[in-house]
Formats: structure tokens, sequence, C-alpha cells
């Protein structure tokens, strides 16, 4: 299974901000959207992506405040992208490797999506399940659906 794959189950929509507004302003878009990242798009390119946990490690464990820090000042932008035709198990890699929960996915320069850690382990188990159900039926003689 492929990136592009999963986005067409999950659908292509990013949530993107611009670097210049408040850590604050963009923890209440995450709020909103009910979502743990989002992405820095200016000009069309990826410069950044901020998280929960930038937040957690970068604000409150640093004694600053939401409000009056900008995004550009705590955002990563070491980025760590996948192709849309990226297989899902690169993708789990990427994850426990790199210790990232999302990743933009990129097209020439474009951002075109985003797969997060739950959208990787959802397409895992869904492909797992449907290969024991395929042995399963080969086992016991009968006929896979
Ligand atoms: N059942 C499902 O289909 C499903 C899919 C993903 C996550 N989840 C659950 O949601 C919880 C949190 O998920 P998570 O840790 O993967 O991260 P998350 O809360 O950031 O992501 C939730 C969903 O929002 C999407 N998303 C996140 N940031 C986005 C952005 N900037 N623009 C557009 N879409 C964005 C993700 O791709 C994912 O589909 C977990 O409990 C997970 O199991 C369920």
């Amino acid at each position: 299974m492929t990136v592009n794959q999963i986005l067409d189950v999950k659908g292509n929509e990013v949530h993107s901000i611009l670097s210049t507004i408040t850590v604050y302003q963009a923890l209440r878009i995450m709020g909103e959207r009910n979502i743990g990242a989002v992405l820095v798009i200016e000009d069309n390119i990826l410069k950044g992506i901020l998280s929960e946990r930038d937040y957690a490690r970068k604000i409150v464990l640093k004694n600053k405040t939401s409000r009056e820090t900008f995004v550009h000042e705590i955002m990563d932008t070491d980025i760590i992208t996948v192709k849309p035709d990226d297989d899902i198990n690169y993708c789990m890699d990427l994850i426990t490797n790199k210790r990232v929960r999302h990743l933009p996915v990129v097209s020439e320069t474009k951002v075109i999506g985003i797969v997060s850690i739950g959208d990787v382990v959802k397409s895992i188990i869904e492909l797992q399940e449907n290969t024991i159900h395929h042995l399963d039926s080969y086992i016991h003689g009968t006929k896979a659906e």
C-alpha cells in the first residue's frame, strides 16, 4: 500500500498556518480541527511543522508563554516528508526511527496531504487483517471474499 492510497481514503485536506502567528493562535487551530500538528506553508512552500510536542517542550518546559511566542521561533524546520508513491512500511519506519507522528506528503515541491501515525497504524492493521482472512480461508479451504 502506498501513501497515495492512504490519501485516497482520508483525503488531501491540509491544515496549515503562517509562521507569523502566535503559538497560541496555532494551538487554537489545532484544537478546533482536533489535530496534533499544523504545517507551516508560505508561498506554497513547506517551511516547518508545529506539534503539540513542540508546545510542551519548547514553551511549557522553557517557561515561555504561547501568547508571546511566534510560530517561527519554535517550529521544526527539519521536516521529514514522504512522497505519494512511498510505501506504508517506509512511513512506519520513519515514524519509529525518526520519532515523528506526522508526515507531510510532498509531490515535486507541493504539499498534497499529510499522514499521521494513526493513519499509518490503521492502514497496516487493515492490511494485516486482510492477509489473516485470506490465509484463514486458504487453510480451511473456503473461498476468501
Ligand atoms: N480511526 C481512524 O481512522 C483514525 C485515523 C487517524 C487517527 N486516529 C486516532 O486519532 C488519535 C490521534 O491521531 P494521531 O496521533 O494520528 O494524530 P492527529 O490527531 O494529529 O491526527 C488525526 C487525524 O487528523 C489528520 N491530521 C493531522 N494533522 C493534520 C493537518 N495539519 N492537516 C490535515 N489533516 C491532519 C491526520 O492525518 C489524522 O487522520 C489517535 O487516537 C488515533 O488512533 C484514528
